[in-house]
């Protein structure tokens, strides 16, 4: 069954399924797998470091596939963007922060824009600013999202009912063909999927976090902000993050308020575990879909096979 939808039309893409922009860790060689796999690739530049994106951006621009590059709003900035329209990106997908200082400039360069949003708020204002597509994100996600974020299956839902025909992808927890296809009987257009895609072998990712994807269950994961305050990262304070369990976070777990009064002591602290080699040295981001991660395919592969997964979950639903 082909899934044709709103979004694999806007990019003539043949599947109903688009990376997510995972910053460092969608890079140029798994952005471009996904799209020849039939996907739409999103290059994950997170704030957009210029020698990563100078490093990346040509990978994914130069593999002749529809592509597009996400961005962390609150990061970045109007020259890295421009800098970034000159390869030619078909979508520039903007999360986390006011993406109005962007839109136009992204319209003009005849790219579309694509807004992650997290409550109704953000996606009246995603609308408003005139996005091409809507990423209804629930707090299932890997990696950032909203403290006080929704469930995604109510969430993308009443997302798509205020869209009125603008597509809306949904993301978060969406790990397998089932997923997909639940989505799109949400009225989701398709789905935007990180966790599954940081276990493939194009993932810019070391064994070890490959390794504990393969092993981890939904259950040990968790969304704090324990760790962007030991790493001492810029994160707004509004944003947690999903990921594995870590022992870092056994101890500081329900002392964040301690934690965050004295940011470069914690730093320090964490460093110092880190070079005694008491805790790794980066969290695993992943999100509750986790248990469906079982091996690290292709990524072309993984779009096929989730995409062929969704037409049979679709075609068998309520015929059992
Ligand atoms: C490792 C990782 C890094 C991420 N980094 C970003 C990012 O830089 N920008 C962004 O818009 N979203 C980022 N996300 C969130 C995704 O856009 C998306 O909402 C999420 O992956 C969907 O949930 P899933 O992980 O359950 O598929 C990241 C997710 C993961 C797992």
């Amino acid at each position: 069954m082909t899934l044709s939808t709103a979004f694999t039309r806007l990019f003539g893409v043949r599947h109903p399924i688009a990376l997510a922009p995972m910053g460092g860790s969608a890079g140029g060689e798994l952005a471009a797998a996904v799209s020849r796999g039939g996907g739409l690739g999103l290059l994950g530049a997170g704030g957009g470091d210029p020698e990563w994106l100078a490093r990346e951006l040509p990978i994914v621009a130069g593999a002749g596939v529809p592509w597009g590059v996400g961005f962390q709003a609150w990061a970045t900035t109007i020259e890295v963007i421009e800098l970034t329209l000159e390869h030619g990106p078909g979508a520039v997908m903007f999360s986390f922060g006011d993406p109005g200082p962007f839109v136009e400039r992204v319209h003009e360069a005849g790219a579309a824009v694509i807004i992650q949003v997290t409550d109704l708020e953000e996606a009246r204002q995603a609308l408003d600013l005139g996005a091409d597509v809507v990423v209804a994100q629930g707090t299932e996600s890997g990696g950032h999202g909203a403290r006080h974020g929704r469930s995604t299956l109510p969430f993308v839902a009443v997302v798509v009912d205020l869209a009125q025909g603008v597509p809306v992808l949904a993301a978060g927890g969406i790990a397998d063909g089932r997923g997909l296809a639940a989505v799109l009987a949400l009225g989701a257009a398709g789905a935007v999927i990180g966790t599954r895609f940081q276990a493939t072998s194009e993932a810019l990712v070391d064994p070890s976090t490959a390794k504990a994807l393969v092993e981890g269950r939904g259950q040990d994961t968790e969304r704090n902000r324990i760790l962007d305050i030991a790493r001492n990262s810029r994160w707004p304070s509004r944003y947690t993050a999903r990921t594995l369990g870590h022992p870092y976070l056994d101890r500081w777990r329900s002392r964040e308020a301690e934690l965050a009064a004295d940011p470069a002591a914690a730093r320090l602290a964490y460093e110092g575990e880190v070079a005694r080699g008491d805790v790794p040295a980066s969290p695993v981001w992943a999100g509750e879909g986790v248990d469906l991660v079982t091996d690290l395919p292709p990524a072309a592969d993984l779009v096929a096979a989730l995409a062929s997964e969704a037409g049979r979950a679709l075609a068998r639903a309520g015929r059992d």
